[in-house]
């Protein structure tokens, strides 16, 4: 058999010649006094649990933003898993070369630095995300232990949602320290309340610093006293200048956040795009130790006088490589305080009918 037709017939493999010969030496010739591969550089690995429409905008974008050497995708649906693999290994010319595997085999993810979980059963229009939890936990309990087992020192990404309570859930079937286990949390809320204070002022959503907290849900806290643009303080700012602002304008901006991800699952079925890039760019921030803020969901017990148990939702936390490093010491009005706690009373509520 020629080489020719042994490379048509073999697939997504690099011993294509015959029988078996790797071809690569073919086409290359070691220089003199070269060492061996250094065996303290390891490949950067991440593994996306769920394959769906968050899963896969996830994965899409950590490829295209060359966020990791390794990329496991892990489903309970092989034909779906196996061409969702395909269709993004074909894209091979166009992005950063990233090596690609899926299975609904555990031992794939092994030795990964980051597992994104987005496995669960999908939000219905209209139906609240504290809805999806029992259905959620059930297949944590298949997801979780598995993950730890093969990757003992990795950070678990929750982004299944109810994703607080999902969060403490990955958390205790882990047994992993807390700073390794977060939950994409209010960082994409945040990033919408960004975009619309930006979109009142006419400015760049980047130059708006803007906190959504609490549960990444109907209880979410909006910051206003904390808000800046381009260093300037917004509330206090317009009350220096004798601007007047009407507090139902900033209490219907919230609201239309926290409708946000209800309006476009209302619109197109379900939401991917916004989502994708709030978890690369946690991704980012984890596996590059860049050590900026955001609001994600960490156990907050004793933060913000938050007691009554272990809870887990969003607050302005400093990650980096070793995960949560800290969190941020905002200084809260007391209205806001209050709502923080009231946020953490709901999430305790549901949490406690879980017997985890
Ligand atoms: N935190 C956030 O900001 C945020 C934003 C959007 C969506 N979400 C949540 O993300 C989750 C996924 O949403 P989606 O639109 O991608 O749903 P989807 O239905 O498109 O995908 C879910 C995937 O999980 C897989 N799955 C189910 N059980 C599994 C198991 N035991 N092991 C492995 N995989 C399994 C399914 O086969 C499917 O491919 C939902 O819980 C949704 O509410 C969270």
């Amino acid at each position: 058999m020629s080489p020719l037709v042994a490379m048509k017939k073999t697939a997504s493999s690099s011993y294509l010649g015959p029988g078996g010969l790797d071809l690569s030496k073919s086409f290359f010739t070691p220089i003199s006094g070269g060492s061996p591969p250094s065996p303290t550089k390891r490949p950067t690995k991440i593994t996306v649990v769920g394959v769906g429409n968050v899963g896969m905008a996830i994965a899409q974008t950590i490829l295209t933003q060359d966020l990791a050497d390794e990329l496991a995708l892990v489903d309970a649906k092989e034909d779906k898993l196996r061409g969702e693999m395909l269709d993004l290994q074909h894209a091979a010319a166009f992005l950063p070369r990233t090596k690609i595997q899926a299975s609904v085999d555990y031992a794939a993810t092994a030795n990964s630095d980051l597992c994104i979980v987005t496995a669960g059963a999908r939000q219905n229009p209209g139906e609240s995300r504290l809805n999806l939890l029992q259905r959620n936990v059930a297949l944590f309990r298949h997801i979780v232990p598995p993950l730890a087992e093969h990757s003992p020192d990795c950070i678990i990404m929750v982004v299944s949602n109810p994703v607080d309570v999902l969060t403490y859930v990955a958390w205790r079937l882990s047994g992993f320290p807390a700073n390794r286990v977060i939950g994409s949390g209010t960082n994409l809320d945040s990033s919408r309340f960004r975009f619309l204070i930006a979109d009142h002022l006419d400015v760049n959503a980047q130059d708006v610093q803007a906190y959504i907290v609490g549960e990444h849900g109907d209880s979410s806290v909006a910051l206003w006293s904390s808000i800046s643009v381009g260093g300037v303080p917004l509330l206090s700012s317009l009350e220096r200048q004798q601007i007047a602002y009407e507090k139902e304008t900033l209490k219907s901006i919230h609201k239309e956040v926290v409708q946000s991800a209800y309006e476009v699952i209302r619109l197109k079925g379900y939401t991917s795009w916004a989502i994708g890039y709030s978890a690369a760019s946690l991704a980012r921030t984890l596996l590059r130790d860049q050590r900026r803020i955001h609001p994600v969901s960490v156990l907050a017990k004793g933060l913000y006088g938050i007691d009554g148990g272990e809870v887990f939702l969003s607050l302005p936390a400093q990650l980096g490589r070793n995960g949560v490093l800290g969190v941020t010491n905002l200084h809260l009005t007391d209205e806001e305080a209050q709502q923080l706690r009231t946020s953490a009373r709901t999430i305790m509520e549901v949490q406690s009918q879980l017997g985890i």
